[in-house]
């Protein structure tokens, strides 16, 4: 038997609750419908035993990272009930409670977001948190996971050559490797697009990632852009600005659904001469000499796959996984964040085109063509 209320809330989530969740979602992909009545028990369950072993524990956790993964779990719960239609404010009241403590005492929104389900989420035995048994949810949590270390791993490898000088000779090992991180991130978008069934992803997962609201409030639904290192990439190769105002809406509002630390991160490169300023200050007319030459066209190598792991997030997974699905439905449901489903891919669109360096206004499209001329 586990010795603490965490530990019991543990163990509950990892067997009861994913057990709870899968037969309902058996008979939602069974309705091929996202919502259905009746079913009354299970959902009753999820919330009432959830909301009593929840409630039991209080003590919270000394440690940061034990308090992020506790509401991670906690987080678990609420974004359940959300999915199923059960939110009895007296019975959530202590879930809520435990949430916007430790929202609070961290300074992240008090619900789970995509990086309590993958960077943040230990595996036992093999086995990590998750909703339900179903294979689609584990594909989408594995390879999203996958696609945000890429990520990361571009990120550092960028942030290295922001600091050494972007003609230094060993930045072009880094160069080399944020191209190959970048290009991962599109093997593991192209994985996520081939394994997973759409009609599964919308039935069954993309429900437990909607906005719900805790306390009173409601906070907006989560994605795997809930991370710094797109944006680190973003502003450190010079696609994106910190001073375009579209971009720091961008920033802004996914501020509080960052993991702890990351928002430093962003912070860090905020006020840094962009790759690409960096590279035209030094590339005069004429012969560059050989390493600046190397890692600038290395660089339009590494802006190349940004741009093209972007565009396949934006025209495969987001218009086979989102569009598709919600225009095939008589009530077609609303974005996961909570604006409308066009006001979302208008802002997406946009991201593609600053991300691709498309030949539109405000994107870093001229500047690249000057290095490229530069070149020769
Ligand atoms: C089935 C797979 C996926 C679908 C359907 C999907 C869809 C979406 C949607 C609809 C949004 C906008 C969220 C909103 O405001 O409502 C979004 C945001 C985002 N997604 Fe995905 N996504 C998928 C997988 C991924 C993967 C694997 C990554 C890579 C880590 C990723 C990275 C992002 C990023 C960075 C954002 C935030 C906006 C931005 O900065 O571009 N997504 N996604």
């Amino acid at each position: 038997m586990p010795d603490t209320p965490i530990a019991a809330y543990d163990a509950w989530l990892r067997s009861r609750f994913i057990d709870l969740n899968t037969g309902l979602e058996e008979a939602y992909f069974a309705a091929r419908d996202d919502q259905i009545p009746g079913h009354d028990a299970p959902k009753d369950a999820i919330l009432r035993e959830g909301a009593a072993l929840i409630a039991r524990i209080d003590d919270v956790p000394r440690d940061d990272g034990d308090r992020y993964k506790l509401l991670g779990a906690v987080g678990f719960h609420l974004a359940a009930c959300a999915r199923h239609g059960v939110g009895d404010a007296t019975v959530l009241a202590p879930v809520w409670t435990l949430a916007r403590l430790l929202g609070s005492a961290l300074d992240v929104a008090p619900r789970f977001v995509f990086s309590h389900q993958s960077l943040h989420n230990p595996a036992v035995a093999d086995v990590f948190h998750m909703f339900t048994t179903l294979a689609d949810e584990a594909v989408f949590i594995i390879r999203n996971g996958e696609a945000v270390l890429a990520y990361r791993r571009a990120a550092h490898a960028l942030s290295a050559v922001a600091s050494m000088g972007v003609s230094n000779p060993m930045a072009t090992y880094l160069f080399e490797d944020a191209t190959a991180a970048l290009g991962d991130v599109l093997r593991f978008n192209q994985a996520l697009s081939r394994e997973l069934d759409p009609e599964r992803f919308y039935v069954n997962i993309r429900p437990y990632f909607t906005p719900h609201v805790v306390g009173g409030t409601e906070f907006r639904g989560v994605n795997a852009g809930d991370f710094a290192a797109i944006n680190v990439v973003d502003l450190l190769l010079g696609l994106c600005e910190a001073r375009d105002p579209f971009y720091q809406g961008v920033l802004a509002e996914k501020r509080p659904y960052l993991p702890p630390g990351d928002a430093e991160e962003i912070r860090a490169v905020l006020p840094t001469a962009s790759l690409l300023d960096r590279f035209l200050d030094e590339t005069a007319p004429g012969d560059p000499p050989p390493v600046l030459r190397r890692n600038a066209e290395l660089f339009l190598g590494v802006c190349r796959a940004h741009g093209a792991a972007y565009a396949y997030h934006h025209h495969r997974l987001v218009a086979d996984f989102i569009e598709k699905p919600a225009t095939d439905r008589p009530t077609p449901a609303g974005s996961s964040s909570g604006p409308p489903m066009e006001v979302v891919l208008g802002m997406l669109g946009r991201l593609a085109d600053l991300r691709a360096a498309r030949d539109k206004p405000g994107t870093a499209r001229e500047r690249l063509d000057r290095l490229r001329n530069l070149l020769g």
